[in-house]
């Protein structure tokens, strides 16, 4: 981890975990002024979470006029195939609240190309933070959402891709990476998540507990090179926690 080292929370289970995770992003959408920006994570885990936000007390009492939503990667496939990032978040909650549509930043599937779309969400996010260059005293977001997957990857970065150590491109089209079958995909790139006020890992499962080892004890893995201008923290179940960390820290 370059900067600092994370908060560790490990929940007794998976329920716990959704409970905690609500309650974060609650928070940090209170603690905001004005507009809050949100980067959303792909994958399964977050979905029960994505859910939760469409019930009370969440459903009436958070300000949705003031949330801006955007996500850390997709698959390069259209909205309503069931890969599709923006897709699950927008069926789980954002289609079932009065947000504006404005207010859903999702990245472009129908450009041409993924790399066509990354460089369209690029001037997107760069439209909305009103500055080419990312400036450390001002985050981009307020909360970024981060998965881990079990080969260590997050966002759609995955181990021995180059863009992993881009610097320059906010977002990337990633043609090949991952486990065949290949789905392309498009990501922001590490310091573009790292523009945030907070990060928060969600991992769940006991198919995780190999990589959470490896990420947290400093092995070269995509996920560990994730860091975050503000608080960067580590939301775990226990059976995803390593033998080190199983002792819970969190409840509800
Ligand atoms: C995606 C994300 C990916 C994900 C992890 C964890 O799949 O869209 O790109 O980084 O967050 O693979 O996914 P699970 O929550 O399904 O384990």
């Amino acid at each position: 981890m370059p900067k600092g080292r994370p908060e560790i929370v490990v929940t007794p289970d998976l329920s716990t975990l959704i409970e905690i995770a609500v309650k974060r992003v609650a928070a940090r959408i209170s603690q905001a002024r004005s507009t809050v920006a949100i980067c959303l994570t792909g994958g399964s885990t977050p979905k029960p979470i994505y859910q939760r936000f469409a019930t009370e007390p969440y459903r009436s009492e958070l300000p949705w006029n003031s949330i801006q939503w955007f996500w850390g990667d997709d698959r390069f496939v259209p909205l309503d195939d069931e890969r599709s990032n923006a897709g699950m978040a927008r069926a789980a909650f954002l289609d079932r609240l009065p947000i504006p549509p404005a207010n859903i930043h999702a990245i472009p599937t129908s450009a041409p190309n993924p790399h066509e779309a990354a460089l369209q969400y690029e001037k997107e996010l760069k439209r909305f933070y009103g500055c080419h260059r990312l400036d450390p005293e001002r985050p981009l977001f307020d909360l970024v959402l981060m998965g881990l997957g079990s080969d260590g990857h997050t966002a759609s970065l995955f181990p021995g891709d180059t863009a992993l150590s881009e610097k320059d491109c906010w977002v990337v089209g990633v043609e090949k990476a991952g486990l065949p079958p290949f789905v392309p995909r498009v990501s922001l790139t590490f310091p573009v998540l790292a523009s945030t006020r907070e990060m928060i890992f969600l991992v769940s499962g006991q198919d995780k507990r190999d990589a959470v080892d490896l990420v947290l004890s400093g092995q070269d893995l995509p996920a560990a090179r994730a860091h975050a201008i503000g608080n960067l923290v580590w939301l775990m179940d226990r059976s995803a926690a390593p033998e080190a960390y199983r002792v819970s820290s969190g409840g509800p």
